[in-house]
């Protein structure tokens, strides 16, 4: 089954078409970070108007790219949330106006089961029920993944997501945004030990990153003179290293504790290198196989949409013309 996959919940409007829920025959992500960027972080209502203007030509190139026509497709997925309302519904309205025109099914897609679904889409697929660490913009949450559409969730953030914990330190810094990217990159020529900065919530599966970055902004008025662009990369390093101290732990012992030695780990975060280097080291020290899309389908993408879309249809699943976007859709 072909299916057209749209995702628009954020700051990046894409389209792809994927073969049988497995085979990724296109990938087109039209990002808008050049223009947020300017204001330090995404700003709704601009990337509500990037989406009208992408979204089409996005979706055209997705089929060109696939060698594929709108003929050729059986059922088109869209994000329905969560994520900003008016960003999801310009997706949605588009895949409902192209599932019309066409004759062909529609569904709504959860976009944090399509993060997890995206491991579908790599030569070496999990088998069920896994663990699951999607770490995002929004999300930081450890779920057990029993099936398709089968979550329970065992851990998740008490405040910041680990994504948000990457932005708002970068912002902080003056480093730029998206902040994860800037930081993974500065990083790599730091020292992770140079300053110890707290790992919080020892002994629990839950997370918290607001004390993380008090301790950091303390840290920055602590200081008598400004960090000097040499003193950035022991920083950021350190600053990383906390974070994927604590993502790395909590999973692999979230893992441990259900007997279930398989983790996915998913979503934008995951397209860390130094997280995705500690994930391996630790997943084989403790006999426990790590699954981590490669980066471009961590970040937000709709191939992961059109891996959930397949699953839906195949199952029989037909949603309405009048099914609306949603900002918040808790998988469990
Ligand atoms: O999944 P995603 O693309 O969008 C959401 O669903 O939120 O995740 C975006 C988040 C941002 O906070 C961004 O800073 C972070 O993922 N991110 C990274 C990296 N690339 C993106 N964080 C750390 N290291 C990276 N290389
Ligand atoms: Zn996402």
């Amino acid at each position: 089954m072909l299916v057209l996959g749209i995702e628009s919940s954020c700051d990046e409007t894409a389209a792809a078409v994927v073969s049988d829920g497995s085979e990724m025959l296109s990938n087109v992500i039209a990002s808008q970070i050049a223009i947020h960027g300017r204001y330090g972080g995404v700003v709704p209502e601009i990337a509500s108007r990037k989406h009208m203007e992408a979204i089409i030509p996005a979706a055209q190139q997705a089929l060109d790219n696939a060698g594929v026509s709108m003929s050729d497709i059986e059922g088109i997925a869209a994000t329905k949330g969560p994520g900003l309302v008016g960003s999801l519904l310009v997706g949605l309205s588009a895949a409902k106006a192209m599932a019309f025109a066409a004759d062909i099914p529609f569904v709504g897609v959860n976009h944090i089961e399509g993060h997890i679904a995206a491991i579908f889409l790599t030569e070496n697929k999990p088998d069920f029920p896994f663990i699951a660490l999607v770490v995002s913009g929004g999300h930081t949450h450890i779920y057990l993944v029993r099936g398709f559409g089968d979550f329970q969730i065992l851990g998740q953030t008490r405040d910041d997501a680990a994504g948000e914990a990457f932005d708002k330190a970068a912002r902080m810094l003056d480093l730029g945004y998206p902040g994860g990217v800037v930081i993974d990159r500065l990083a790599k020529e730091g020292n992770p030990s140079a300053i110890p900065f707290p790992r919080a919530m020892k002994g629990s599966v839950d997370f918290s990153f607001s004390g993380l970055k008090t301790s950091l902004l303390n840290y920055m008025k602590g200081r008598e003179k400004p960090i000097t662009t040499g003193e950035m990369p022991d920083l950021v390093a350190s600053y990383q290293e906390a974070i994927v101290d604590v993502l790395v732990d909590k999973t692999l012992t979230a893992a441990e504790d259900a007997s279930v030695p398989r983790v996915v780990v998913c979503g934008g975060v995951a397209s860390n290198g130094r997280l995705r280097e500690r994930f391996l080291e630790g997943g084989k020290r403790a006999g426990i196989e790590i699954f981590v899309p490669p980066p471009v389908l961590c970040t937000d993408n709709a191939a992961m949409i059109a891996v959930v879309g397949n699953n839906l249809l195949c199952n029989g699943r037909r949603d309405g013309l009048d099914l609306n976007a949603v900002s918040r859709w808790p998988l469990d």
